[in-house]
C-alpha cells in the first residue's frame, strides 16, 4: 500500500510516474516538525531495526548509525566519512520483525538523513526546503515494497546487451592509434572485449562534440573499422559547454538561449575541465531538445553508446570565487606572520569547488516558472540523461543504447545506467561497491558498476584481479583508471592470462546473467539485493554486509581483501559453490547451510547456486557479437526436478516481452547439459547434478 504526502510546494522531480493523490490523514509512525523552512520526520528505532537503502552512499548496506546528505556532490575520495556522493536516491526502507516502512522522499533539494547519528534510537530526515512529497510504502515483505515502490517509478532501462560486455577505457588514450593498440592487445591475447570509453581526450581542447583530428585523423573510418573487430566506441560527453567564439555548441545554445543564466540575466559560467563554460539548462524541454540534437552526429556515424560526465554539475571554480580568494593572497601579503590568514586561504581555495555559494546564483526556467538552481540542484544530472536518451531515441527509436551518468536521481533509472564514480585502487573499495549495489537497485538503477581497478591511486595486480571477480556480476563490467595512474589494462600484468579467466567466465555466463537482468527490469524486481530480502528470519543473514544475492538463485561473495586466499561465507541455505578460475577451469562443491571457510586463491572466485536450482553456462567468446548460446550447460545440485525461465531477445530491441523471451528449461536430477532451446538432457556424469 503506497501513501503519498504533500509539503509545502513540491518541484514535480519526474521520478514518480504513477498518479497518487495526496493523502488528507496525518503521516503515521513520524512526527513532523517544522522549523524555518525545513521539515524534518522522526522515526523511533527499536535495536535492532535495520535500514537499506540510500543507493550510491558510502559504509555499509545497513545504512544505520550514520549521517547522510543527499546534494550531488562531485567528490573523488569515497572514504566513509562522506555524507554525500554524485547522486540522490531517497528511498530507504526500515526493517524490523514487526514493522516495514518503505518511505521515498521526493524532493529535489538538500535532504539530511540521520539514521540513528545524533541519537542511535531515532532516525530523523530533514527537507531543507520543505517542498516535497513523502512517499510511504506498508505491507508485504521487503521484496514487495521494492516492487511496488519500482512500479511507482517507472521501468528501468534496458541497455543493449552489447553493453553487457567487458569495456576498457582509461582517462589519457591519446587517440586512434593507442586505441587500436589496446583493441590489439585484447584480440592478440584472447582477452574478450566489447568497448573502448573514449574520454575527454579524444575532444579539441575537452570541448564536448567535437574530435581532435591530429588523434583520429578519420575516425568515422576508425569506428567502422572497430565495428568490424566487434568494438563499440563509447564516448564521454561533459555537462558544461565551453564559453567560446566560433564553437558550434556554443553558439547554437547561445542562439537557442538554453543555458543557465544569474539574476542579473548574465550567463553562468564556472570553469570545468575545458575552462569556462556555459551550463545548459536541462531542466528546460526546449533545451534538453537541443542538447539531445548535439549527439546526432556521432550516432550518424555509428555511436550507439556515451557516458555522460560532470553533471552533478561539477564547477571547479567561478570568476568570483577565484577573486575573492586572490584577494585574500593580497592581503595576505602585507601580512607575513599572519597564521590565521594562512588558514582562510587554505579554506578559500579549498572551498572554490562546487561552493554552496555558486549553486544559489543561477536559476533554470521550468514549466513551473524560474526557479534557483539549488532549490533542484539534485535533478541536474537526471535532466541530462534525459536530454541525451531522449536525443537518441528521437534518432534510433527502435535500437537500444548505452548511456550510464555520473549524477543522477530516482527517474534517470528510467533513461539510462550509472556507474559509481572517482573511487580509489583500494581494497575497501570492492567491499564499497558491491554494497551500494541493492541500495542502487532498489532505486531502479540495475545497470550499474564501479571503475574496476579503481580510478584513482594506482592499482596492483592482486586488486584488480579482486575487483574484475566482482565485476564478473555487476551489469556494467568496465576496467577504468585516471590519468597520471598505473596502466591498468589486464595484459599489463603477468597473470593476465589468469585475470583473462575471469573475464572468459563473464562471456560464458553473459547469457544467463543477461536473462537475469532483464527478468528483473522487466517485472520490476532487484538484480541485486541484500541477503535479508530473501531470508528475512534469518538473523545471520540479515545482518551480512559482504555477500549480494543476485538474480533468482544465486549469491556473490566476493574476495576484497589483500593476500588473502579465500573468506569466510555464510550460507542461509544448502547451495552449489562453482568455483570458477576460468569458462572451462572450475570446481563444483555442495554446501551446506551454514558458516564455511572458502579457499580463493588470487584467481579464483565463487558463486553459489541454491540448491535445487540451476544456472547456465555457455561457451563464451571474445566478444558478445560472437556469442553463442545454443549450448549451454546446467550447473545445479538437483536433489528433484527444478525449472528455470530463461529469457532470451536480440538485443536490441526496444519493447522486449517477457512473453515472448522467456524458455521454461526443466531439468531432473541428474541432467546437466542442456542444448537450447530443447530442454533435455544429454549427459548424466555429473556427480553434482
Ligand atoms: C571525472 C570522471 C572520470 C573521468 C575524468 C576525466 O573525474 O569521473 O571518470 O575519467 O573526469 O574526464
Amino acid at each position: 500500500m503506497i501513501s503519498r504526502f504533500s509539503y509545502g510546494k513540491p518541484f514535480p522531480t519526474g521520478a514518480v510516474v504513477r498518479t497518487i493523490e495526496p493523502s488528507r490523514k496525518p503521516m503515521p509512525f513520524f512526527r513532523i516538525r517544522r522549523e524555518g523552512t525545513s521539515v524534518s520526520f522522526s522515526l523511533d528505532l527499536t535495536p535492532e531495526e535495520i535500514i537499506f537503502g540510500l543507493g550510491e552512499t558510502v559504509r555499509g548496506i545497513n545504512k544505520r548509525g550514520h549521517l547522510y546528505e543527499s546534494w550531488n556532490t562531485d567528490i573523488f575520495n569515497h572514504s566513509e566519512d562522506r555524507k554525500s556522493l554524485y547522486s540522490s536516491h531517497n528511498f530507504l526502507i526500515f526493517f524490523r520483525r514487526d514493522r516495514l516502512i518503505g518511505l521515498y522522499l521526493d524532493d529535489s533539494g538538500r535532504v539530511i538523513f540521520d539514521l540513528g547519528y545524533t541519537k542511535r534510537s531515532e532516525a530523523v530526515i530533514t527537507s531543507e526546503n520543505g517542498n516535497l512529497d513523502v512517499y510511504l510504502l506498508e505491507g508485504g515483505q521487503l521484496k514487495d515494497i521494492v516492487h511496488e515502490f519500482r512500479e511507482m517509478i517507472g521501468r528501468s532501462y534496458l541497455p543493449p546487451r552489447w553493453a553487457f560486455g567487458y569495456l576498457q577505457s582509461r582517462w589519457g588514450y591519446a587517440g586512434e592509434e593507442e586505441v587500436a593498440s589496446v583493441v590489439e592487445k585484447h584480440r592478440e591475447r584472447h582477452i574478450p572485449l566489447d568497448g573502448v570509453c573514449l574520454d575527454i581526450d579524444y575532444m579539441v581542447d575537452y570541448q564536448n562534440f567535437t574530435w581532435k583530428k591530429e588523434a583520429f585523423p578519420d575516425w568515422k573510418k576508425f569506428n567502422q573499422r572497430m565495428k568490424d573487430e566487434h568494438i563499440h566506441l563509447v564516448p564521454i560527453i561533459d555537462a558544461g559547454i565551453r564559453v567560446r567564439e566560433g564553437y558550434s555548441p556554443y553558439e547554437s545554445g547561445l542562439e537557442k538561449d538554453a543555458f543557465c543564466r544569474k539574476e542579473s540575466g548574465d550567463y553562468f559560467t564556472a570553469s570545468v575541465w575545458p575552462g569556462n563554460c556555459c551550463f545548459p539548462d536541462f531542466l528546460n524541454k526546449d533545451a534538453r531538445d537541443w542538447f539531445g540534437d548535439l549527439y546526432r552526429p556521432l550516432l550518424e556515424e555509428g555511436i550507439e553508446g556515451f557516458w555522460n560526465d560532470m553533471n552533478e554539475p561539477a564547477l571547479f571554480f567561478t570568476k568570483e570565487s577565484m577573486e575573492e580568494a586572490l584577494s585574500l593572497v593580497e592581503r595576505q601579503k602585507e601580512r607575513e606572520d599572519d597564521y590565521e590568514g594562512m588558514w582562510a586561504l587554505g579554506s578559500a581555495f579549498g572551498s572554490m569547488a562546487n561552493n554552496p555559494k555558486d549553486y544559489q546564483s543561477f536559476y533554470h526556467r521550468t514549466e513551473q516558472g524560474t526557479i534557483r538552481h539549488d532549490y533542484v540542484h539534485n535533478l541536474y544530472g537526471a535532466y541530462m540523461t534525459k536530454a541525451t536518451a531522449d536525443g537518441i531515441r528521437r534518432f534510433m527509436p527502435d535500437r537500444r543504447y548505452l548511456l550510464f551518468s555520473r549524477s543522477s536521481f530516482i527517474g534517470a533509472h528510467r533513461d539510462g545506467g550509472i556507474w559509481q564514480g572517482d573511487n580509489f585502487s583500494w581494497w575497501s573499495h570492492i567491499r564499497l561497491a558491491l554494497q551500494m549495489l541493492p541500495g542502487l537497485n532498489m532505486c531502479g538503477f540495475l545497470f550499474c558498476g564501479c571503475d574496476l581497478g579503481g580510478f584513482g591511486q594506482n592499482t596492483t595486480e592482486d586488486l584488480l584481479a579482486r575487483f574484475l571477480q566482482l565485476g564478473v556480476f555487476t551489469p556494467l563490467m568496465r576496467n577504468h583508471s585516471a590519468l597520471h595512474t598505473r596502466e591498468q589494462e589486464i595484459y599489463r600484468f603477468e597473470t593476465w592470462e589468469a585475470m583473462r579467466g575471469t573475464v572468459q567466465v563473464r562471456y560464458a555466463l553473459l547469457p544467463y546473467l543477461y536473462s537475469e537482468f532483464m527478468k528483473a527490469a522487466l517485472r520490476d524486481e532487484m538484480y541485486f539485493r541484500p541477503l535479508a530480502f530473501d531470508y528475512p528470519e534469518d538473523d545471520r543473514a540479515v545482518h551480512t554486509e559482504d555477500q549480494l544475492m543476485l538474480g533468482e538463485n544465486c549469491m556473490i561473495a566476493p574476495v576484497y581483501e589483500a593476500n588473502a586466499e579465500g573468506r569466510y561465507v555464510y550460507l542461509p541455505e544448502d547451495m552449489l559453490m562453482i568455483r570458477f578460475r576460468s569458462a572451462e577451469d572450475y570446481d563444483l562443491e555442495r554446501m551446506e547451510k551454514g558458516d564455511h571457510y572458502i579457499r580463493l586463491r588470487l584467481h579464483e572466485f565463487p558463486l553459489f547456486v541454491r540448491k535445487n536450482s540451476f544456472i547456465l553456462l555457455g561457451k563464451g567468446a571474445e566478444s558478445t557479437d560472437e556469442l553463442d548460446d545454443s549450448s549451454l550447460t546446467a550447473l545445479g545440485w538437483l536433489e528433484k526436478e527444478a525449472e528455470y525461465a530463461f529469457y532470451r531477445d536480440d538485443g536490441v530491441c526496444t519493447c522486449p516481452s517477457l512473453n515472448q523471451g522467456l524458455t521454461s528449461i526443466r531439468l531432473k536430477p541428474g541432467d546437466n547439459t542442456l542444448i537450447y532451446p530443447a530442454a533435455t538432457s544429454a549427459k548424466d556424469d555429473s556427480d553434482y547434478s
